[in-house]
């Protein structure tokens, strides 16, 4: 029944939502997401009031659906809230700790409010702060992670705690992901690393290679791997050359860690990319791309191929409806 409430409250028919994916989710994807009948979201938290207004007039050039903008609360200013009241945007979605405040006041400008939790205690304290939608973060996700328990744990336990349509995150990157997360209780699901895939994300064709070949064990959370200017952020990304070298010599804090200081790459404005800094590598990065920091979840083993975001949200929302089916009839048989 929160399904259709989730559907209603965004005005959508399928629920998925696309997660925001910084460095990777432009406005192409975040509206595709959103004409498809999914809902779309758009990170919009690095570069202050301006780029809320210019991101926010960038999707709403692409189509007239709703799509929400995520802010980042360690880093968000009230004016960049402010913004998305300003511009009457749908919804913003709040991630990296529940601040009550913040929920309340974009609830008092209009809003509606997504907000990130790792456990059902943060759930209760964002939904008691009027929170429309929670968003259950499993440790699977690819990006920064904020909790440290696994979806299939975490889902029902939230789902449990509020009386708000739950969105499960972490792990969904297939419709027999998104069927078991709705089995859960969820209302519906929030995937970004079956986005990657996508032709709209803004990431460099290296790094969508290394999701196509990588395995769900292919994967390392850290609590403090990639950094530089967000530091003390929990993260999952590919296994690779910086962090097998870094993980043989014990995992060394920032400062002692092998290779620090030499740069990998270049960014597209010509800035360095240097090794261990938080970088998603766009198209137009330069370098050792295999090198950097290429966030993916555990479920990329079921991401193979590149394909539209709309096929993407068609394909989930079809399999998870035949991977229902099919497991009422087969419960049915051996009944
Ligand atoms: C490349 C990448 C960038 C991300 N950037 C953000 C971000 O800017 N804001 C945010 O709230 N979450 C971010 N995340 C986390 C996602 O929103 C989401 O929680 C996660 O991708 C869900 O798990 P999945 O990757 O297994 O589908 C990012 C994830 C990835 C893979």
């Amino acid at each position: 029944m929160l399904e259709k409430e989730l559907c209603d409250i965004l005005g959508i028919n399928i629920p998925i939502v696309s997660a925001p994916l910084g460095g990777a989710t432009g406005p192409a994807m975040t509206a595709a997401v959103s004409e498809a009948g999914g809902f779309g979201t758009i990170p919009l938290w690095s570069g202050g009031a301006e780029l809320v207004h210019s991101g926010i007039a960038a999707v709403r050039a692409l189509t007239d659906r709703n799509f929400a903008v995520n802010l980042n609360m360690d880093f968000c200013r009230e004016e960049e809230l402010q913004a998305c009241v300003d511009q009457e945007v749908c919804a913003v979605s709040l991630f990296w700790g529940v601040k009550p405040d913040y929920i309340e006041k974009a609830k008092h400008g209009g809003l509606l409010v997504f907000s990130t939790v790792g456990n059902a205690q943060e759930a209760k304290i964002a939904a008691d702060a009027g929170a429309d939608v929670i968003v259950a973060q499993g440790w699977e996700a690819g990006g920064h992670v904020w909790g440290q328990v696994a979806s299939m744990a975490l889902v029902p336990a939230v789902v449990d705690a509020v009386n708000v349509p739950v969105v499960a995150a972490g792990g969904i990157s297939d419709g027999r992901a998104m069927a078991a997360a709705l089995m859960l209780g969820a209302s519906g699901v929030w995937i970004g690393t079956r986005f990657l895939a996508s032709h709209e994300a803004t990431i460099h064709p290296e790094y969508r290679q290394m999701i196509f070949d990588a395995s769900e064990d292919q994967t390392q959370w850290a609590s403090e791997l990639y950094n530089g200017f967000w530091p003390n952020a929990p993260h999952r990304a590919l296994m690779n050359e910086t962090s097998r070298t870094w993980e043989a010599a014990g995992g060394p804090d920032p400062g002692q860690r092998p290779g620090e200081g030499e740069t990998v790459g270049r960014q597209a404005n010509g800035d360095a990319v240097m090794r261990y800094q938080s970088h998603t590598p766009g198209p137009h990065t330069t370098g050792d791309i295999a090198a950097m920091s290429l966030w993916s979840g555990q479920g990329v083993s079921q991401v193979r191929s590149p394909q539209s975001a709309a096929e993407i949200v068609e394909e989930i929302y079809r399999e998870a409806r035949l991977t229902i089916q099919a497991a009422q009839s087969r419960w049915c048989k051996s009944g």
